[in-house]
């Protein structure tokens, strides 16, 4: 076929051509497998030697005519079929938008990073210990054997025989010192459980052990520890009392009280750790001295937060939990 009759058409199709299918079918009607100028191609081999470098610069000249017209048809085609889209869609940036709500973090958990983050600072670090944990773990090893009478007062849910719902952090004193041998520095913030539920009770409740061994540490080292610990929660000096008491892993133990609005309030446990919990977990008590804490965390949310109720913490009313 003469190419100049062919180049003629070619234009006259692309002058047609008004949207991108159009152009498309286009591409394919020329430059598809059996296209016009793919055909031609083909057919050079049927050309004598002689004829055959000026046809073929002729088709690919041709090719190319092709190619640039439709390339800038395309652009063009691309830019009305925008100014289309621009003239019939329409966003109108003045509506109001309803806006989404965030969550937020649980007073409880708050408390618990507030607590961790100081005592990271002081260079403690995060253990972490399991929730249905043995009888060996949570009472045998701290130093409250069978019989004791420590044990009626933690109220424990059995699993089994010798599994439970942990009563305290404290078994994982014994866990990290297994674990990572003397001297330590551990906070354990977690969960634990009791069947007991009052105003001031509910049947899960979370609490921070901390557990510091070194050597030569004393009395002293705990209260200093311990006073500041409270200083930097409530933000201001505190009245604090250590008021002598009992806890069969501590020796000698203390509650901490310190002055509320209405009075002295109770509100950890800690002590010297027993030599026979040290002896247990391997540590030699003529070596090494500790101390540890334990603390509750509702009740130290329901003082920062001001609350009367600690039932609150568990009702979920968003009033609540959404304050930052
Ligand atoms: N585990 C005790 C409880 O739940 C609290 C406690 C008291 C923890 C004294 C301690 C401690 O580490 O030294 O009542």
């Amino acid at each position: 076929m003469d190419l100049k009759q062919l180049k003629k058409q070619l234009s006259k199709d692309l002058n047609k051509a008004s949207n991108s299918k159009d152009l498309q079918d286009l591409k394919i009607k020329y430059l598809g497998k059996k296209g016009r100028i793919s055909l031609l191609s083909k057919d050079l081999g049927k050309l004598s030697q002689s004829e055959r470098p000026k046809a073929g610069k002729a088709i690919n000249l041709l090719k190319k005519f092709f190619e640039e017209q439709s390339q800038i048809l395309s652009k063009e085609i691309e830019q009305q079929e925008i100014n289309a889209i621009l003239e019939t869609e329409s966003i109108d940036i003045s509506l109001p938008v309803e806006s989404e709500k965030l969550g937020n973090l649980h007073p409880i958990t708050k408390t618990i990073d507030k607590i961790c983050q100081y005592f990271i600072s002081r260079g403690y670090s995060i253990e972490d210990g399991p929730e249905i944990e043995s009888e060996y773990f949570n009472f045998d090893a701290l130093n409250i054997p069978k019989d004791h009478p420590a044990r009626d007062m933690h109220d424990t849910f059995y699993v089994d025989a010798e599994m439970l719902l942990r009563t305290h952090t404290s078994p994982v004193q014994i866990r990290s010192i297994l674990k990572s041998k003397a001297p330590l520095k551990i906070i354990c913030p977690g969960k634990v459980y009791r069947s007991d539920a009052d105003q001031t009770h509910t049947p899960m409740f979370h609490q921070i052990e901390g557990l510091l061994i070194d050597e030569k540490v004393n009395f002293g080292n705990l209260k200093h520890e311990l006073t500041e610990f409270l200083n930097y929660f409530f933000g201001k000096k505190l009245k604090v009392r250590f008021r002598p008491s009992y806890f069969p892993f501590t020796e000698p133990s203390a509650e901490v009280d310190i002055m509320d609005k209405k009075g002295w309030l109770e509100i950890m446990g800690c002590g010297m750790v027993h030599p026979n919990v040290l002896k247990e977990a391997g540590v030699d008590p003529k070596k090494y001295s500790g101390f540890a804490f334990g603390l509750g965390i509702e009740r130290m949310t329901k003082l920062d937060y001001q609350m009367d109720d600690m039932r609150l913490l568990f009702e979920n009313d968003l009033r609540l939990i959404s304050q930052s």
